[in-house]
């Protein structure tokens, strides 16, 4: 019997300085972190509000997890490097400058650590199907780490989930990791090498076993959206702010944590009409998208 690591899986805290919406949460989750003491903190992406476009968010975001009371590591999402290519417009697509802010700002995109008995693997899902040079990079890393993972169980963290309900499946909502990109894991998930697959993005907290591993999805500390489940696809997961324990040791525990004082900030109205023009909300003190709530463009 081996002693669990405590890690406090978080993410999509969306920090600001200009447009400070959520940090009342973000400081409720530094308070929890620093009376649990966890050993690591990981964060599955969406550091910023909207680092792809407003470098200080980045910037703030990088201050923000550095109050954390110990050790931590990050994946991107697209809020902080851009969209995944293959369902992104053109202005909203991850590109070279904006990976590169992000490799100055927060550190690697993609990276191993190990722990206890355990390998986490960190990977940038915002790079999946961009043909930039570090997506091979990536797969190679990823293909290198596992294979000399010894008999250490490998965990992997990525913004986007992997997929709903089977690795087989075939995603047509864009949610979800591309078949094309979700190839370069099946061999291992098949072959029982990866035992834990934790991702962020949803912005609900979600525990299934999907064809024998286990996928955790992370709440989000910042906001959720369309909690009453009126239009934005649901997922089966829960829409509430919170945080995740995951131990890992001999076993994997994963418990979800709701703090009562977080508040629960529902942005289903702002995303309906495309969340970016609210973004822009006292940002400078302007108040630009304030009140041209008609026009929709993709949050
Ligand atoms: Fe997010």
């Amino acid at each position: 019997m081996t002693a669990s690591s405590f890690i406090a899986f978080v993410s999509d805290p969306h920090l600001s300085e200009e447009r400070p919406f959520f940090q009342f949460n973000w400081e409720v989750l530094l308070d929890e972190l620093s009376r649990q003491q966890p050993d690591l903190v990981l964060v599955g992406g969406d550091l910023a509000l909207d680092g792809a476009n407003n470098p200080s968010d980045l910037r703030f975001a990088r201050r923000q997890l550095d109050r954390l009371p110990c050790p931590w590591l990050a994946v991107p999402g697209n809020h902080d490097i851009g969209d995944i290519a293959k369902s992104a417009s053109a202005e909203a697509a991850v590109t070279e400058e904006r990976r590169n802010r992000y490799l100055e700002t927060i550190g690697r995109d993609f990276w191993s650590f190990d722990i206890g008995d355990w390998r986490i693997i960190g990977l940038n899902s915002m790079i999946l199907t961009s043909g930039l040079a570090a997506e091979a990079e990536q797969e190679r890393f990823l293909e290198d780490s596992i294979t000399q993972a010894g008999s250490r169980r490998v965990v992997i963290l990525s913004h986007m989930a992997v997929c709903d309900t089977a690795l087989s499946e075939f995603d047509v909502t864009g949610w979800f990791m591309p078949a094309e990109s979700r190839a370069m894991l099946s061999p291992h998930l098949v072959a029982g090498r990866i035992q834990l697959l934790l991702s962020g993005d949803m912005h609900q907290s979600r525990d299934r076993l999907i064809d024998g591993i286990r996928h955790v999805w992370a709440p989000s500390t910042a906001f959720v959206t369309d909690m009453a489940g009126e239009w934005r696809p649901h997922f089966g997961g829960r829409k509430r702010v919170g945080w995740t324990e995951v131990r890992l040791g001999n076993e994997i525990d994963v418990r979800t944590h709701e703090p009562r004082r977080m508040v629960d900030f529902d942005i289903g109205n702002w995303v309906h009409d495309g969340a970016g023009l609210y973004y822009e909300f006292a940002r400078g003190g302007r108040f630009a998208g304030f009140g041209i709530g008609s026009k929709t463009i993709s949050s």
